[in-house]
C-alpha cells in the first residue's frame, strides 16, 4: 500500500476522508497531522484522535501544526457549518492516545525523509503546514510523491465568499506558496466537489452497517440540514472525501495540466484561485486541476468503503 498522510482541520467532511482512508487497502494511513481551519486547533487535533479511535486505528500518530494562518488571522471559522466543535454536534468518545509530541512540519519531515515509497499527501484544510514544510524542510518536502489538495475552484466561485473556497481564503498567503511551488501538485476544487453529493439514501446505507457507520452518519446530520437550508438541497457536499479518494485511487478524476495563482490582496477577490484555463501549462510549477468527475461512481465508493468499516 502507498504510505498516505492526511493533513486536516476536522471537520465533517475530514472526518468522513480519515475514515475512508481507513477503510482503503491501497494506502497506509501513516500520519494525520492537523491544521486550524473549520475551527480552532485544538478542537481540530482532538477530533483527528476521536475519528481514528471510533475506527479503532488510535495506532495512526496525530500531530499538531499551525494554530493561525502565516500573515493573516483568519477572520471566521466554519462552526456554523461544522458544529461548534466540528462533528455536527456529536461528541465522539475520547481517544486513549496522546498527541505526538511533534510539531506537524516535523513529523512530516520525518516520515518523507525515512520513508522507502514515496509518499502521498492529502491536504484537506488550510494549506499552513505545508507551506511551512516547504519552506522549513525544503528538501523532506520535495520527497512527497502526490500531494492532493482540497482547495479552489475554477469554474464554480467561491463557497466562502463568491470569490474564495474555504480551505485557500483561510490561509491565501500558505495556498500561493503551495500552488506556485514545483511539488508534484493535483487540485481538487469545488468544479469537481459540489456536483457529487452524499444523499439521505447513500447516508442510510453505511449506517446501517454498523456502529462505525451509524456515527458516521450521526456526524453528517447537522451537514444535511445545513445543507438543506443554504442550498435547498437534499443531501451533502463531502469535498474532502473526494479528494481523498483520489489520493487513494489515482486517476478517480480527470485532470488538466494548469498555471494557477492565489489572490493574496485584501479586496474582494481574496483568495480566489485563478486558473489559467486558456492553456495546457508545462511549467514545472503547474497543477494538475481536477476538472471531469464521475459523481456516481465516486459516492458509490465512499458509500461501499465506509460500510465496510464495520464489516471488518
Ligand atoms: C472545505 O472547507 C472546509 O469547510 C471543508 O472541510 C473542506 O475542506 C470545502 O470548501
Ligand atoms: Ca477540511
Amino acid at each position: 500500500p502507498t504510505p498516505l498522510v492526511i493533513d486536516t482541520d476536522p471537520g465533517i467532511d475530514d472526518a468522513l476522508a480519515i475514515l475512508l482512508a481507513l477503510a482503503s487497502p491501497e494506502v497506509d494511513l501513516r500520519l494525520v497531522t492537523t491544521v486550524h481551519g473549520n475551527v480552532e486547533l485544538p478542537q481540530t487535533t482532538d477530533n483527528a484522535l476521536r475519528v481514528l479511535h471510533l475506527a479503532g486505528r488510535s495506532d495512526v500518530p496525530v500531530a499538531a501544526g499551525a494554530a493561525e494562518s502565516l500573515v493573516h488571522a483568519q477572520p471566521e471559522r466554519a462552526g456554523h457549518v461544522h458544529g461548534t466543535a466540528g462533528l455536527g454536534g456529536v461528541v465522539l468518545p475520547a481517544s486513549p492516545a496522546p498527541i505526538d509530541p511533534r510539531p506537524a512540519v516535523v513529523a512530516l519531515a520525518e516520515l518523507l525523509t525515512t520513508s522507502a515509497e514515496p509518499v502521498t499527501v492529502a491536504a484537506v484544510g488550510p494549506l499552513t503546514n505545508i507551506a511551512l514544510l516547504l519552506r522549513v524542510f525544503p528538501e523532506a518536502a520535495a520527497r512527497i510523491g502526490r500531494l492532493v489538495i482540497m482547495g479552489g475552484s475554477a469554474t464554480r466561485g467561491g463557497n466562502v465568499t463568491a470569490a474564495a473556497e474555504f480551505n485557500i481564503w483561510a490561509d491565501a498567503e500558505a495556498a500561493q506558496a503551495v500552488l506556485t511551488s514545483t511539488l508534484p501538485t493535483l487540485l481538487v476544487g469545488l468544479d469537481v466537489t459540489l456536483p457529487t453529493v452524499l444523499d439521505e439514501e447513500d447516508i442510510a446505507r453505511f449506517a446501517a452497517a454498523g456502529p462505525i457507520g451509524t456515527q458516521a452518519a450521526a456526524i453528517l446530520q447537522q451537514y444535511l440540514a445545513h445543507a438543506r437550508a443554504t442550498y435547498g438541497t437534499t443531501g451533502v457536499v463531502v469535498h474532502d472525501a473526494l479528494a481523498v479518494s483520489e489520493a487513494i485511487v489515482p486517476g478517480t478524476l480527470g485532470t488538466v495540466r494548469r498555471d494557477v495563482v492565489v489572490d493574496t490582496g485584501l479586496g474582494f477577490g481574496r483568495g480566489q484561485t485563478l486558473v489559467d484555463r486558456r492553456t495546457v501549462s508545462s511549467a514545472p510549477t503547474a497543477v494538475d486541476v481536477a476538472e471531469q468527475v464521475d459523481s456516481a461512481a465516486a459516492v458509490e465508493f465512499l458509500v461501499t468503503r465506509l460500510a465496510s468499516l464495520d464489516r471488518g
